[in-house]
């Protein structure tokens, strides 16, 4: 389904959509729901390919779109991208914090600067953005969106230093959410489950075991897409929702649901 059939598709209409980790995944599957709806958009991250590529895709559903290269852990350059952003397409309207970095290793073999990196990428750059965009969205009595995971709630080994991370940003939502509340600006967090054809999903997948595999342990028995958290966050950004903040949204099929669901399908044989 896509969200132009439940959506009307100038609903975002002439609004500026800043993305972070925007070339790629999840985060230019949210990027493209909201082009889709009218919206022009600018997407930052590392790789000025990833971004041209992105780019055109987003051209391609109508958006005005700005590049800005910059790695969200330098204040600076994510403050130049923001005035940029500002500067071609107007007052950002819609944050989204979704750049991240992630890799599978135990605690016990994890360096200091492996955990630094994630916690950098995820928890500092999403602050980061968050203190570069704050003028624009007040201007705009707009929206914040992180994009988090299950580690910021269940322990996942082999995952210590993105639980971290993770668990810091949902307290900055919800820290946020009651500061900036106030000027207007709603900010929520969406939590991804297993999404089909991303890298962060290639990252913590073993060859061994099959998707099949992976989806029985989800409630609704499938990997998700990057449009069922485009669409969420639309969802989420659009007047409908104008009175949700500080909420972390769990988009995951119920994967999360099932801490221990592995044990269980063990147990009755399943
Ligand atoms: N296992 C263990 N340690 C690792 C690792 C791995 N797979 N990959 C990187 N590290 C460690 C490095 O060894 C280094 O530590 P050291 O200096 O003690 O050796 C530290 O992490 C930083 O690595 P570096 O490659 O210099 O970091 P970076 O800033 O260039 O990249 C990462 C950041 C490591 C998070 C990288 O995986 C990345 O860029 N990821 C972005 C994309 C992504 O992860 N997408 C999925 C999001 S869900």
């Amino acid at each position: 389904m896509l969200v132009t059939d439940i959506f009307r598709d100038d609903l975002f209409k002439g609004k500026c959509v800043f993305v972070t980790g925007g070339g790629s995944g999840i985060n230019l599957g949210i990027a493209k729901n909201f082009a889709a709806l009218g919206a022009n958009i600018s997407i930052m991250g590392r790789t000025v390919e990833k971004l041209e590529s992105a780019a055109e895709e987003l051209r391609e559903l109508g958006a005005e779109v700005v590049c800005c290269p910059a790695d969200v852990r330098q204040y600076d350059l994510v403050a130049e991208g923001v005035e940029k952003t500002k500067a071609e397409l107007g007052p950002i309207d819609i944050c989204v914090a979704g750049a991240a970095g992630n890799f599978p290793m135990a605690a016990a073999g994890l360096s200091p600067n492996g955990f630094k990196s994630v916690v950098d990428i995820d928890l500092l750059g999403s602050f980061n953005t968050s203190k570069a965009c704050f003028d624009q969205l007040c201007e705009t009595k707009g929206n914040l969106i992180f994009i988090s995971a299950g580690q910021a709630y269940l322990p996942f080994m082999f995952q210590v230093h993105v639980g971290a991370a993770k668990a810091g940003i949902e307290n900055m939502m919800q820290t946020l959410a009651l500061e900036w509340g106030p000027m207007g600006i709603r900010v929520n967090s969406i939590v991804p489950g297993p999404i089909e054809n991303t890298e962060g999903a290639r990252r913590l997948s073993n060859p061994d075991v099959s998707q099949d595999q992976v989806d029985e342990l989800v409630a609704l028995r499938r990997h998700g897409t990057v449009d069922d958290i485009g669409q969420v966050a639309a969802f989420v950004a659009c007047p409908l929702a104008s009175y949700i903040t500080g909420c972390r949204i769990v988009v995951d099929g119920g994967m999360n649901l099932g801490g221990s669901l592995a044990l269980t399908n063990l147990m009755m044989g399943q």
